[in-house]
């Protein structure tokens, strides 16, 4: 047999406070009208007690396992694609693992930034093309509320929290990952970072200067070059959706549909318009959730899927870029 990942489930989390952009012109100087037209976000989801990155994770996860009629014990694998997991050690996976008794399965978490998702994808689709009875949970799931500054208006209005999940299995069948591209720079990892955890030195010894990056980040929240992330997200991931194109013989035309990660509503507008690619294809949560990271993906594929968006036999268009940097695309016959 030789198989291809098929999503069998889908499920997603949000936390439940919303706030608004109104709100957030009380915390920093901003208003609803520079954030709406600048970003398209009117309002993010913030994790709150009881919210942390794995328990989104866990219950997105739950909503996919029912809908797949898959089990916790019948899970082979757990792949969480996060940079804000609850702990450094354990991974949010094994947290989400015990959570929802997958006894069976192997757990680990990916870090590729907002590309989390896609690259977990990646990695699903390798095992279960050698294993196709293998059954793998792939989530992206993120609390970027609890690593921004909250007095930083470039920064602060941008993120929220949530988590989408997907059960995957092999397939023989024409539906599933038929090809996919990543990319990573990390030459370019300056213009967006997030270092939180502080270094500890050994008192005595002398390590001589202290690098660079540790003037560079605050420590504490992300630092991003806005305008040049933006830049570099439209152009690379145009880029790979090209080279994809051509790569497996297709034209924008046969896209149904495009589910890109969420970061700023021009970015797509400007990704689509480069694409030739009409804008009612390209499916947005952003102006609900904001930037979710990893989870904004896996979000609005739970979403599409349940309001009945994807009809079987369309080819969906997924494309990611983050930190690192790291990017990707993924074509999907649904
Ligand atoms: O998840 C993947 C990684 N993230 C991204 O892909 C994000 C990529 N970047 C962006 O989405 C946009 O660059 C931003 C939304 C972050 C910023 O939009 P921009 O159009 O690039 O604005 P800017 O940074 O050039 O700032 C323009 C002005 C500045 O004021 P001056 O210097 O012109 O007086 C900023 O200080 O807007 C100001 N500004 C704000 N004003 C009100 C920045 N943030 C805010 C704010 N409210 N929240």
């Amino acid at each position: 047999m030789n198989g291809r990942a098929t999503i069998i489930g889908t499920g997603s989390y949000l936390p439940k406070r919303i706030l608004t952009n109104t709100e957030l012109e009380k915390i920093v100087k901003t208003s609803d009208e520079w954030i709406t037209t600048r970003t398209g976000i009117k309002s993010r989801r913030i994790a709150g007690a009881g919210e942390e990155t794995s328990v989104m994770a866990a219950q997105a996860a739950l909503k996919a396992m029912e809908m797949a009629d898959v089990s916790g014990p019948e899970l082979d694998m757990i792949i969480v694609g996060t940079m804000t997991s609850d702990m450094v050690m354990p991974s949010c996976a094994c947290l989400v693992q015990k959570e929802i008794v997958a006894e069976n399965a192997f757990a680990f978490d990916v870090s590729a930034a907002c590309s989390g998702f896609l690259y977990a994808m990646e990695i699903a689709d390798r095992y279960v093309k050698n294993a196709p009875e293998m059954k793998v949970l792939v989530i992206g799931a993120e609390t970027l509320s609890a690593r921004v500054n909250w007095q930083d208006r470039n920064t602060c209005v941008l993120f929220g929290d949530g988590a989408g999940a997907c059960v995957v299995t092999g397939s023989e069948a024409e539906d599933g990952l038929l090809a996919s591209q990543l990319y990573s720079d990390g030459g370019l990892w300056q213009l967006l970072s997030l270092d939180v955890h502080p270094r500890r030195y050994c008192p005595g010894i002398d390590y001589g200067t202290i690098p660079d990056r540790d003037s560079f980040c605050d420590g504490s929240a992300i630092n991003m070059v806005g305008k040049d992330v933006f830049k570099y997200a439209v152009r690379e991931m145009g880029n790979a959706v090209e080279k994809l194109f051509i790569k497996e013989g297709i034209t924008v035309d046969d896209i149904d549909l495009l589910i890109p990660h969420q970061a700023n509503i021009r970015i797509l507008k400007s990704l689509a318009e480069r694409l030739n690619l009409s804008f009612d294809k390209v499916y947005t949560t952003i102006q609900k959730y904001g930037n979710s990271s990893a989870a904004s993906l896996p979000i609005a594929l739970d979403e599409a899927n349940r309001e009945g968006r994807l009809q079987k036999g369309d080819l969906l268009l997924f494309s990611v870029f983050g930190g690192g940097f790291t990017w990707g695309v993924v074509l999907w016959r649904w």
